[in-house]
C-alpha cells in the first residue's frame, strides 16, 4: 500500500524524525511504498477559512499543499507524525490537516488507514491525553481506520529518545501494516 507521511517537527533530525525513520523503515521491510513530507520545509500557508473551496474542491492558495492532497488522494494510509507542543499537534501539521478543507470529502470516501507518531518531554501517564483525544476525534470524522499511536513520553531530546522503548515500537508499526 501507498502510505503519506506528514511529519510536523521543524527538527528534521529530532526526536520525531527517529519514529518516523523506524516506522519508514518497517513499512518498506514489509513491501510499502512511502511518501514522506517534512512540513516545515514546505510552502504551507495555513487556511483562510475563505471556503472558496467549498469544503470539496481546488484552494484559491496556491502553494505546495497541492503536492499534499495529491500525494493523499493517492494514498492508502495517512500517518500524522508531531512533537507534542502545548499539549497538542504541531502548528506545522496543524496547517497541512487543516486545509484537508479543501479534500475532505474524498478523503473520508477513501476509509483511509491512519496511525499517530509522537513524542514529548513530560513522561507523566496524561502527557497525551489530549493530543490523543483529537487524533481519535480526526479518525472518526475523516472515517479513517486506525492502526496504531506511538505516544514517545520521556522523548524530549533524540538522546532520551533512542535509550527509550519507541523507536522499535514505530519500527513494528511500520512492520505489521
Ligand atoms: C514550542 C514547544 C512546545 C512544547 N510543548 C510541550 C508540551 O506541551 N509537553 C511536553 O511534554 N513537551 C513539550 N515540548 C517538548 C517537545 O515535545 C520534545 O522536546 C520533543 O522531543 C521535540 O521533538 P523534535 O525533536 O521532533 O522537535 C515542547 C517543545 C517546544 C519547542
Amino acid at each position: 500500500m501507498k502510505i503519506v507521511v506528514l511529519q510536523g517537527s521543524p527538527n528534521k533530525r529530532g526526536s520525531t524524525n527517529i519514529l518516523v525513520t523506524e516506522f519508514i523503515r518497517g513499512a518498506q521491510e514489509s513491501g510499502h511504498s512511502t511518501e514522506r513530507f517534512d512540513l516545515a520545509d514546505m510552502n504551507l500557508n495555513p487556511c483562510t477559512g475563505c471556503v472558496a473551496c467549498g469544503y470539496e474542491g481546488p484552494c484559491i492558495q496556491q502553494d505546495d499543499n497541492e503536492k499534499i492532497r495529491t500525494a493523499i488522494l493517492n494514498a492508502d494510509m495517512i500517518v500524522f507524525a508531531t512533537p507534542l507542543y502545548y499539549y497538542g499537534m504541531s502548528a506545522q501539521l496543524k496547517t497541512a490537516v487543516d486545509r484537508f478543507c479543501a479534500y475532505n470529502s474524498s478523503i473520508t470516501r477513501k476509509h483511509m488507514k491512519s496511525a499517530l507518531l509522537t513524542v514529548a518531554w513530560n513522561n507523566d501517564t496524561w502527557t497525551f491525553d489530549a493530543l490523543e483525544s483529537h487524533y481519535r476525534t480526526l479518525v472518526r470524522y475523516l472515517e479513517l481506520q486506525d492502526q496504531g499511536m506511538v505516544l514517545g513520553r520521556g522523548c524530549g531530546t533524540p538522546s532520551m529518545t533512542k535509550h527509550t522503548q519507541y523507536p522499535k515500537m514505530a519500527y513494528e508499526l511500520g512492520k505489521r501494516l
